[in-house]
């Protein structure tokens, strides 16, 4: 079978240099990748190094090898387009159309779905000029990356740096796994929660559960890469990269986690709560470690209620139209509980799974049943939790048209 045929898009931004690790994954997971850099991102990082990488020449006019018709056959055959990094300069052009080298007019022949995952200062990235013509190419159904949050060029640090390479293979593996569907979240803010929330005793300990945010993350990652504006709240979730494209909202307790959500939600066209919200927490904090006392038993720990954050969302919904999705992990009688449960929270679709000593905390691979309001249910064989988190996008997206 032939190897997909990815085009890697550089433009001359200070991360050009980390597209090398990107086309490394791509070319290593058996991806024909043929790089287009910009002649400003050949300032960054030699044609040499893309060359020899790529195993493929390198051009960044349209001007070489005039009888294949580069700027015409490069786009055309192309199952992928990514960009990375997008330069402002690089969105405002594909954004208008303009023509004047070889990666340009390659965005302009491409009929495959194209990502581009800008990097910028945060000025230029939240200028309006940079904002509308992000708009207009998401619109036109081009995925783009929201930019991370983090350590730009020099000693700046704010919103605009590339996502993690890593992290934009999934996005590209992704998008590439849905081939040329048009990206059906373009233009809707999601909200999922993922991890499991902490409730302090003391500064030292907590009441947790085992929820490794797996799931959450691959619901934000498959989201993003369907198009959505994506925001993640992430419940102690530290050990896990930041998807690409997300806005991810580090909270800890369930109340932090519950007025996280609210924030967020405002403008939110479905919510997702994957986290596991603890239902109690410890009626008092003990603001100093609490300590063993000779001969005595231990104060018992007094619990009170923690809000519960997927039934308030469903009654009040702040938007009309708004799908809110509820995730159920029981041990037992799995479905008769999920179906009260989902009767009980009035939320539009909640996904049942079984948990156990080996079954989907911390594991990569689940199974569920995906029960609706409406009556339907929906089974989830076993399998990768990407596969069961496009399964709840395919639903949220009927919900939402
Ligand atoms: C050191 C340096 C770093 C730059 N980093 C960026 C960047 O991260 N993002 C960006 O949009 N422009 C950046 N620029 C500006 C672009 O290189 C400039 O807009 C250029 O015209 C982009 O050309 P291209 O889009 O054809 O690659 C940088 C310029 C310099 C000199």
């Amino acid at each position: 079978m032939d190897k997909p045929k990815v085009v890697l898009g550089v433009s001359g931004g200070i991360a050009a240099y980390k597209a090398c690790e990107l086309l490394r994954r791509l070319t290593e997971s058996g991806h024909d990748v043929r790089v287009v850099p910009t002649a400003s991102a050949l300032r960054f990082v030699g044609a040499a190094t893309w060359s020899a990488l790529s195993g493929h020449p390198v051009a960044t006019e349209v001007w070489d090898d005039v009888h294949e018709v580069p700027h015409v056959r490069i786009g055309q055959q192309a199952d992928l387009v990514v960009v990375a990094p997008a330069t402002a300069d690089m969105l405002a052009k594909a954004a208008h159309g303009l023509a004047d080298d070889l990666l340009t007019n390659t965005l302009l022949t491409a009929r495959c779905p194209v990502v581009f995952a800008p990097a910028m200062h945060t000025e230029m990235w939240e200028h309006p000029a940079t904002q509308e013509n992000v708009a207009t190419l998401r619109r036109r159904g081009a995925v783009v990356l929201e930019p991370a949050v983090g350590r730009l060029t020099g000693a700046d640090s704010g919103k605009g740096r590339l996502p993690d390479p890593a992290e934009i293979f999934e996005a590209c593996r992704r998008v590439l796994a849905r081939g040329v569907r048009e990206p059906d979240l373009a233009g809707r803010h999601v909200v999922v929660s993922a991890g499991g929330t902490r409730e302090p005793l003391d500064p030292v300990r907590f009441l947790g559960n085992r929820s490794s945010g797996k799931q959450g993350y691959a619901l934000a990652r498959t989201a993003a890469a369907r198009g959505a504006r994506v925001t993640l709240v992430a419940a102690n979730t530290s050990h896990l990269p930041d998807p690409a494209g997300v806005d991810v909202v580090p909270v800890g307790t369930a109340v932090q986690l519950r007025e996280a959500v609210l924030k967020a939600a405002a403008d939110a066209d479905a919510v997702v709560m994957a986290a596991a919200v603890a239902d109690f927490r410890p009626a008092a904090y003990a603001t100093g470690k609490i300590k063993k006392k000779d001969g005595q038993d231990p104060e018992p720990v007094v619990l009170v209620r923690n809000p519960d954050v997927l039934a308030e969302m469903s009654a009040d919904r702040v938007r009309p139209g708004q799908v809110i999705v509820g995730f159920a992990a029981e041990t037992d009688d799995v479905l008769a509980n999920g179906r009260a449960k989902l009767a009980r929270k009035g939320c539009d679709l909640l996904v049942v799974n079984e948990v156990g000593e080996r079954k989907t905390f911390g594991f990569e691979d689940t199974e569920a049943v995906v029960l609706a309001a409406d009556g339907t249910e929906t089974p989830v064989p076993h399998g990768p939790k990407e596969a069961l988190a496009d399964t709840v996008w395919d639903l949220v997206a009927a919900r939402l048209s």
